[in-house]
């Protein structure tokens, strides 16, 4: 049974399209939109600055508090954006987590236009590569919550009619669709692997 208002994560690896979809997805709503990186940034909640992987660790602890707050207070849905969203709000306020999906090669063009360092975009392919955002998904709400989203070829306006589907009842959540490294082994670059996964 999912409650109102309702609060939708949308998370996937840095470069997926996140924030776009999450701006986007608010406006049609007509809620709230929590970005965790603003929040991270805005209130100072750094643990440390990791140089040497080029990224801030938040304090999941505080940040978590603050959020929850944020959603207890509102009266409308609420989009938290986020890739670490699944390990910052808690299962029982949750209705539903969607984790985009890039293709890898997209994801290193989008990261590179981004001016990452190459390490960083090596290290987010893998995460894409490996599934990681999804499992920390469904490890964290189930399957039953978690909606899986191709975006390679789809516009932001696409990807939010998918998820207003999900909403609407009218699509089943579902996981388990991409499969980046069964497309590695189709494609025979499985040994492309071993330059990413240096990076995890
Ligand atoms: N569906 C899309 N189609 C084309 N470009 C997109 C799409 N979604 C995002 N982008 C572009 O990709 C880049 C990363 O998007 P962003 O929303 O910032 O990702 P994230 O928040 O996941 O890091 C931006 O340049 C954005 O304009
Ligand atoms: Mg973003």
């Amino acid at each position: 049974m999912i409650k109102f208002p309702r609060v939708l994560l949308i998370t996937g690896t840095p470069g997926v399209g996140k924030t776009r979809v999450s701006k986007a997805l608010t406006e049609r709503l007509g809620g709230l939109y929590i970005s965790l990186t603003d929040i991270v940034t805005k209130e100072n909640l750094r643990l440390e600055v990791d140089s040497e992987r080029d990224t801030v660790v938040a304090d999941l602890h505080r940040l978590s508090d603050r959020v929850s707050d944020i959603i207890s207070e509102s009266s409308c849905d609420v989009v938290v954006d986020g890739h670490y969203a699944s390990e910052v709000v808690s299962s029982n306020v949750v209705s539903y987590a969607f984790v985009l999906r890039i293709e890898p090669d997209k994801l290193r063009q989008r990261l590179r236009e981004r001016g990452y360092s190459e390490g960083k975009v090596l290290e987010n392919m893998a995460s894409e590569v490996l599934d990681v955002c999804l499992f920390d998904a469904v490890a964290q709400y189930g399957v039953e919550k978690v909606d899986e989203i191709e975006v390679t070829h789809k516009d932001v306006d696409e990807v939010v009619e998918e998820i207003i589907e999900v909403l609407n009842g009218r699509t089943k959540a579902k996981s388990g669709k991409v499969d980046w490294l069964g497309k590695l082994e189709e494609e025979d670059r499985l040994s492309e692997l071993s330059t990413y996964l240096n990076w995890l």
